[in-house]
């Protein structure tokens, strides 16, 4: 159900890969609730060619960004700025990515040219994406950015690997930019833990299928899709959360609070 939440709009997608993308997902509910997109993500993931039925959907233009690359960002902020005549009121930001977990290189041993651009990718990039709007005006006052974690940021899952850290940081950044972009133009940041789902980034964690069924059990609610997150990432871009900045918030059917489950309990036995 729509409720043209937000009609009027224009936001930045970043990272739909494919259908089971979460930000395919925000891109289709953003669309339906009014909005207006641009559609980006990294120009080997375009070769792919999936982008073209979401920008079709959507009526989006698609950009082309590797968002480790200064000039591929500005690129995309002036051409995004060049389409709607104007800036923008919310982005999505989803790039991750570790070459330590693709490649199954334990957490204690580490490839750093690995975990420097797994960082780069998954951490960094929102610093990157932020700085960049911020000196070209590109988001207007009120607007909203998102940025997609996981609870590995705060606790120990063993085979989240280097993404743990990098998740660490990107809470970090969306903090500190948080304070930042609030003073200077009342934009606000936020990031989303959400439950893991059966994505590409997602399915490339060692023993997913464990993990998953997991959190389910381990959640009163049960695990979040990426449909479910979608709408509540739309509330975020809407206006009916202003107030709501440099926050981690979690979408993740109660699994951050919950300490045991009978569910759980029940299988370890006597
Ligand atoms: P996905 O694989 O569909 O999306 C990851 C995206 O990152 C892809 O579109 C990929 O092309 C893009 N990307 C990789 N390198 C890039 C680069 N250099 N420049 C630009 N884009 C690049 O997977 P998913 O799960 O939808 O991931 C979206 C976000 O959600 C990620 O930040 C992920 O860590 C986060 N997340 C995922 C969970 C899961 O269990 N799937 C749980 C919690 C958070």
């Amino acid at each position: 159900m729509a409720y043209n939440l937000l009609k009027g709009k224009k936001g930045i997608i970043f990272g739909a890969l494919n259908e089971q993308s979460i930000a395919w997902k925000v891109a289709q509910r953003a669309h339906e609730e009014g909005a207006e997109l641009v559609l980006t993500n990294a120009p080997i993931a375009l070769r792919m060619g999936e982008l073209n039925k979401l920008a079709e959907e959507c009526n989006a233009p698609v950009i082309g960004a590797d968002v480790t690359s200064n000039d591929d960002v500005q690129n995309l902020i002036t051409k995004t700025m060049e389409h709607f005549n104007g800036g923008v009121d919310f982005i999505l930001h989803a790039p991750a990515m570790s070459v330590n977990v693709r490649k199954g290189i334990r957490y204690p041993e580490n490839n750093y040219e690995f975990t420097h651009k797994g960082f780069d990718i998954s951490a960094l990039s929102l610093h990157r994406v932020l700085q960049f709007a911020m000196k070209n005006k590109a988001i207007n006052e009120w607007g909203s950015v998102v940025a997609l974690s996981y609870i590995a940021a705060q606790r120990v899952f063993p085979d989240y690997n280097d993404m743990a850290d990098n998740k660490a940081v990107l809470e970090s950044i969306a903090r500190n930019f948080g304070y930042y972009y609030g003073v200077e133009n009342k934009v606000r940041i936020n990031t989303v833990s959400q439950s893991p789902t059966r994505t590409t980034a997602g399915s490339g964690v060692k023993g997913f299928d464990g993990f998953i069924n997991y959190a389910e059990k381990m959640s009163p609610l049960g695990n979040a899709t990426a449909d479910q997150c979608a709408d509540y990432i739309v509330t975020l871009f809407s206006d009916l959360t202003r107030m709501v900045t440099m926050q981690n918030l979690f979408h993740d059917g109660g699994f951050s609070y919950t300490g045991v489950t009978e569910a759980v309990i029940n299988q370890m036995g006597e």
